[in-house]
């Protein structure tokens, strides 16, 4: 004890976190694509992290707002777009490297089946979020988007399509069902969530529980790594949302026994493995 680095801190790591499918396989599509392409042109930042658009960037993924900026090839990235947007893309004759996530797609089909079939869609989720203004383009524009009982409690509809957010929790969506199953004459419900975020959110809580100290590793920006917080700050006194390494602070560690990690969907194993160093580093500072 007098000699050696003795380190009584233990890291754990969540089952389940970083990178999900859709993700890996977006940036595999803009890994492909830049090999046959010096510039593509990304609508929107290819995933919620800063420090993996910042690299792309160097590689040659141009991010844009809108198809007008853009030039021979647009990439789309997992979040996916309104069917409007494709139409602009075949106009333009832009080649169109589509990486939206097959699990969105799902979503996207689903809303616009409900809105065909004639339901009132409600799509539980953040109305500012990319993926969900796809989704209301996909049920026409008709849908109503919410996150709340309250919300629910709200709506009148007899017949009513219900899908999700692909990152929402399994709690609020079954809460808001609930409240339409009470009033509601017909409910048809399509289970959008992905098991990718239920597998995260549950592996993060289930770690939470046991760690005096939990880190979220993610874009300040990124949703699904915001919620991982947020579950965190349930079952955990000590919880920290950092998107590097060079955001920790020393203190946070002191008189802490058991560290836990979880990593958004769009947070790359380089950067986990980065804080994972630092903390050890501090670590042995400390003791
Ligand atoms: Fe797709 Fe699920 Fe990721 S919907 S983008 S695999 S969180």
């Amino acid at each position: 004890l007098l000699f050696g680095i003795i380190t009584t801190v233990k890291i754990r790591i969540a089952e389940n976190a970083g990178f999900c499918y859709g993700v890996k396989r977006a940036i595999k599509i803009a890994d492909e694509a830049l090999k046959k392409n010096e510039i593509i042109y990304s609508l929107g930042p290819i995933i919620h992290n800063p420090q993996v658009v910042g690299e792309y960037e160097k590689k040659g993924l141009k991010v844009v707002e809108t198809i007008d900026e853009a030039k021979n090839a647009v990439l789309i990235r997992s979040h996916g777009i309104p069917p409007q947007v494709y139409e602009q893309i075949s106009e333009k004759n832009l080649e169109c490297i589509d990486a939206t996530c097959p699990f969105v797609k799902e979503a996207q089909d689903y809303a616009k089946q409900l809105y065909e079939e004639g339901y009132f869609v409600v799509i539980v989720g953040d109305q500012n979020h990319p993926e969900v203004k796809a989704h209301i383009a996909y049920a026409n524009y008709k849908a109503q988007v919410i996150n709340s009982i309250q919300e629910a409690k709200n709506i009148e509809a007899q017949k009513i399509g219900v899908i999700s957010q692909t990152t929402q929790s399994m709690d609020n969506f079954v809460s808001i069902v609930s409240e339409f199953v009470k009033k509601a004459k017909e409910i048809r419900i399509f289970n959008t969530i992905c098991d990718a975020t239920e597998k995260r959110q549950e592996s993060a809580k289930e770690l939470a529980k046991n760690s005096d100290l939990m880190i979220v590793i993610g874009g300040k920006n990124s949703a699904n790594t915001r919620k991982l917080y947020e579950i965190c700050l349930n079952f955990c006194k000590k919880v920290y949302h950092i998107e590097t390494k060079e955001e920790l602070k020393k203190e946070w560690f002191e008189g802490v026994e058991n560290v836990g990690i979880t990593a958004g969907a769009s947070t790359p194993s380089w950067l986990i493995e980065d804080v994972i160093k630092a903390i050890e580093k501090i670590e042995n500072d400390i003791y």
